[in-house]
């Protein structure tokens, strides 16, 4: 199976694009609602959790593990490979950072996150080692995840809390802007008229299983391993109504929860 982990519910918006994209798998997911969110806690702590995290879906029977999680990506990849390093592990931060750069025209690439993305330093990192003079401009946007979770997707309130933290970006000139956290996408159309037709918005959810689909196709013994068209199942630390809701919405289906301990 493929396993995809994410602080809660947010890497729901990746287990879509898988669907969508490789819909013969079967994935696990694994949602740390217990514990939700990582975006504001240090990256010890994150660090720690998402090891917990993979382990338990290696416990499950994922051969292939996709860091759904963009905060946990962030802070914790390192730390993952050293741990795992015989399972291919995918994070969505470098896939987003490629395809920014090959549609950056101006060089000047917008990144908005939570806190602890933001504050990794991550994107500067990454944008450094391709040594070809990019600028990157970043916009945490720690309010943000609680309006998606709330679906106050269009509410005027959230409207101008986009705006208020776009603005800043917007006159940076940039022309390329990462949506680096989960729930962002469901806000895409609200951040493209924010920052208008000229800034190109990049998905990472997208890009990461467009790198997932082009592994696979180049490593038949780890395609073959990962189980096909049986039913995914999903666990949290913690079942709410609202989990369960949040989960039907954005999947557009009902799906088999169950809950989990982690520790
Ligand atoms: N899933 C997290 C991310 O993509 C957002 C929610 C959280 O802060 O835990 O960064």
């Amino acid at each position: 199976m493929i396993g995809i982990f994410d602080s809660g519910v947010g890497g729901l918006t990746v287990v879509k694009e898988v669907m969508k994209q490789l819909p013969q798998y079967q994935l696990v997911y694994f949602g740390d609602t217990a514990r939700t969110p990582y975006g504001n806690k240090s990256a010890e702590l994150v660090t720690r959790y998402a090891i917990q995290d993979v382990r338990l879906l290696l416990e499950k029977g994922a051969k292939l593990i996709i860091a759904g999680c963009n905060t946990a990506s962030a802070v914790a990849l390192d730390a993952l490979k050293r741990e795992f390093p015989d399972v291919p592990i995918f994070n969505v931060i470098t896939p987003a950072v490629a395809k920014a750069v090959s549609i950056t025209k101006v060089r000047r690439i917008g990144v908005i996150g939570t806190t602890a993305t933001i504050g990794s330093g991550i994107y500067e990192r990454l944008l450094r080692e391709k040594n070809n003079g990019y600028q990157v401009f970043q916009q945490a946007c720690p309010l943000l995840v609680p309006l998606v979770e709330e679906n106050w997707l269009r509410k005027p309130e959230t409207k101008m809390i986009v705006r208020g933290y776009l603005s800043g970006l917007k006159a940076k000139s940039i022309d390329a802007l990462i949506l680096g956290c989960t729930h962002y996408p469901l806000l895409r159309t609200l951040i493209q008229a924010k920052v208008g037709r000229r800034v190109r918005v990049v998905d990472p959810a997208e890009e990461t299983v467009k790198t997932v689909q082009r592994f696979l196709a180049t490593h038949q013994d780890i395609d073959s391993a990962l189980a096909k068209n049986g039913k995914h199942i999903f666990y949290f630390s913690d079942v709410t109504d609202k989990v369960r809701n949040i989960a039907t919405h954005w999947l557009g289906q009902p799906v088999k929860i169950e809950q989990i301990k982690i520790e």
